[in-house]
């Protein structure tokens, strides 16, 4: 394993490449990554970065955000069965049918959606700025895709502005249950319950903290208190009890897992570097609009 971690490390600096890895990841990933985080943080290290090629340790649509900010370096994709299901529910055509039912209503799109989708929205957001762009629209209304869910919890938080979702979700997410944070919560009474807003309502509604993967991450290590139940993926716990030993944190199920997400292997991402596969193309055109949905987001959250 060290040896594979040294031959990777070697490559990156030959090839000034730079490895960056989403929280959902494999752990072991973190061994070679310039940078972990989540889909923000990840949006911004890409737009940011000088080096030639950039690896992408995450789903299809991080990957494909990262070449449209980057048209002219190459991104790896390790393994291209790294899809998002979310992602997958909205296509060109029926983001213009789901517009048409709704005239003149600016769209928010989910940063977990494809270029082709996101030529036809107005700005993008990730769940950790999703109430910002919103309310940066100052507008009654606002059409919200792909996550029914996270568009609702957005409107729960701001209480001034309609927010109209497409149907989509997140099946990992959806597996957790409000049976399971009431049954944790009685096993554990100390716990602080922390949840992604892609989760169901019930599920929002009795966490103590609903956030971004970064924003649970975060709020997990400011608490005073030592016990956490997580209801998101897996890979989150798994840092936190990496790195904060001194603490407890509970998965919420052991299901929690988004199998697109684990794909990657330390093996995969060297034969990444060293074949410089899954190379992401995307349509000049297509990059171009999409851009423009990205780098509003970027300069609103700036
Ligand atoms: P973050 O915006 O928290 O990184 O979440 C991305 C994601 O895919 C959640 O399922
Ligand atoms: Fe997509 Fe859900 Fe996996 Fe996130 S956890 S990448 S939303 S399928």
């Amino acid at each position: 394993m060290s040896e594979l971690i040294s031959d990777i490390k070697k490559l990156k600096k030959e090839k000034n490449a730079v490895i960056l890895a989403h929280c959902y990841q494999n752990a072991e990933i973190d061994e070679v990554a310039d940078y972990v985080g989540d889909s923000l943080y990840l949006s911004r290290m890409a737009a940011e970065t000088d080096a030639d090629i950039i690896v992408f340790a995450g789903v299809y649509f991080m990957a494909q955000t990262a070449k449209i900010l980057n048209p002219d370096k190459k991104v790896l994709l390790p393994r291209l069965e790294s899809g998002c299901l979310m992602a997958d529910m909205i296509n060109l055509e029926q983001v213009r049918e789901f517009k048409a039912k709704y005239p003149d209503i600016p769209v928010v799109c989910y940063i977990n959606s494809t270029a082709e989708v996101k030529t036809e929205c107005d700005i993008c957001c990730t769940s950790s700025n999703a109430v910002k762009i919103v309310k940066s629209l100052n507008t009654p209304k606002v059409l919200f895709l792909p996550d029914n869910y996270l568009g609702k919890w957005v409107e729960e938080q701001l209480g001034t502005t309609e927010v109209i979702t497409y149907p989509g979700y997140c099946p990992t997410h959806l597996r957790i249950k409000q049976e399971d944070i009431i049954e944790a919560k009685k096993k554990y009474p100390e716990a602080e319950v922390l949840a992604h807003p892609e989760c169901h309502r019930e599920v929002v509604k009795l966490a103590d903290y609903t956030g971004s993967t970064t924003g649970i991450m975060k709020h997990a290590i400011e608490s005073d208190k030592k016990q956490f139940i997580i209801a998101t993926e897996k890979g989150v716990v798994d840092r936190l009890k990496r790195d904060y030993p001194e603490k407890e944190f509970i998965l919420i199920k052991d299901n929690i897992i988004c199998p697109n997400m684990k794909w990657h292997t330390l093996e995969d991402i060297y034969n990444a570097l060293a074949n410089e596969q899954h190379e992401i193309t995307v349509a000049r055109e297509t990059a171009q609009k999409a851009l423009l949905c990205i780098n509003r987001m970027l300069e609103v959250s700036a």
